[in-house]
C-alpha cells in the first residue's frame, strides 16, 4: 500500500515501471508469432492458380478491376447473405499481391466463380450495359480480340514460387502446355493438367474455338474465384472442434 503510493508520487519511477510492464505485455503478444510456422489456418482445397488463371489475374490487375471490386467478404450478416461464406485468410494465401480491394463501386467478386455462365461474363465484359442496363462498369471489348500466348507464363509461375507459392518444377516446366490445355482442351493433355491443378476446369471460355484470347484468361480466373474451398466440409470440420 505504502510502496504503491511511493511509486505513484515518483514520476520517473512510475514511468520506468510502466514501460517495463508494457514491454512484458508486448513480448508476450509478439514473441509466439516468431515461433509459429504459419499464422494462416490451412484449409482443404486451396491450390495455386493455373497458368491460364494467373494470366487472367494479371489482366484483372492491369485493367484496374480492383479499383471498383473488392475480393473480401466480411463476416457480417448482410455480406454473408449477399455474397456467401465470409472470406478466409487461406483463400488469398497464394495472392501476390492480394486483391482485397478497398472500394466497392461494383459488387464483391470473391465468390463470383460459377455464379454466371461463361457467355454471361463474355457479354458483360464486352458491353456491361447490354446485360445490366443500369451498369456504370466500362466495357472491355478488346479482350476478345487480343490473343494471348503462354510463352512467358512460366516466368510468372517462377516469380510466384519465389515469394512462396508452391509451384513445383514440374508445374513450371509444363506451364505453357497447361495454359493451352485449359483454354483449348481438344488440343491439350487435360488429364495431366488436372492432375497438377485438381478441380481446375478446362474449356473454351470465350466461345471462340481454337483461339486463346485475354478474354479466355480473364473468364477462367473469374470462374474459379471462391470455388476452391468446399464450405460444407469446412463447416463440418469446424463443428467437430
Ligand atoms: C468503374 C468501376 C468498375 C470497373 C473498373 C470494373 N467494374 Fe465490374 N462492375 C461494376 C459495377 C457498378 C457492377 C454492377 C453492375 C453490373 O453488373 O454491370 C459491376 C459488375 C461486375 C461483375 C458482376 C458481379 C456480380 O456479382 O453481379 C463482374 C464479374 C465484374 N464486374 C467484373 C469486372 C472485371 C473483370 C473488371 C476489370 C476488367 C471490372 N469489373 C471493372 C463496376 C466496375
Amino acid at each position: 500500500m505504502f510502496r504503491h503510493a511511493f511509486i505513484e508520487r515518483n514520476a520517473t519511477l512510475l514511468l520506468i515501471l510502466s514501460l517495463l510492464v508494457v514491454t512484458i505485455g508486448g513480448i508476450v503478444e509478439i514473441a509466439p508469432l516468431f515461433y509459429l510456422q504459419n499464422t494462416i489456418e490451412k484449409v482443404e482445397g486451396m491450390r495455386p492458380y493455373t497458368p491460364l488463371e494467373l494470366a487472367g489475374r494479371n489482366i484483372y490487375i492491369r485493367e484496374g478491376c480492383y479499383l471498383c471490386h473488392s475480393q473480401m467478404i466480411r463476416p457480417f450478416r448482410d455480406e454473408v447473405e449477399r455474397y456467401g461464406h465470409y472470406s478466409l485468410a487461406a483463400e488469398s494465401m497464394y495472392d501476390h499481391p492480394f486483391q482485397w480491394g478497398s472500394k466497392r463501386t461494383g459488387p464483391d467478386l470473391a465468390r463470383v466463380g460459377g455464379r454466371y455462365s461463361d457467355e454471361w461474363h463474355r457479354d458483360h465484359l464486352v458491353d456491361p450495359r447490354g446485360v445490366v442496363p443500369e451498369s456504370i462498369m466500362p466495357g472491355y471489348p478488346f479482350l476478345l480480340e487480343t490473343p494471348i500466348s503462354g510463352k512467358d507464363i512460366a516466368n510468372h509461375l517462377r516469380a510466384n514460387a519465389g515469394v512462396g507459392v508452391p509451384y513445383s518444377d514440374e508445374m513450371i516446366a509444363n506451364a505453357p502446355a497447361d495454359f493451352a490445355a485449359q483454354a483449348n482442351p481438344d488440343a491439350g493433355d487435360v488429364d495431366a493438367f488436372q492432375k497438377r491443378y485438381p478441380k481446375a476446369e478446362a474449356r473454351d471460355f470465350d466461345g471462340q474455338r481454337g483461339q486463346i484470347t485475354e478474354m479466355d484468361a480473364l473468364i477462367a480466373y473469374l470462374q474459379m474465384l471462391g470455388t476452391l474451398v468446399d464450405f460444407n466440409a469446412y463447416k463440418a470440420e469446424a463443428n467437430l472442434r
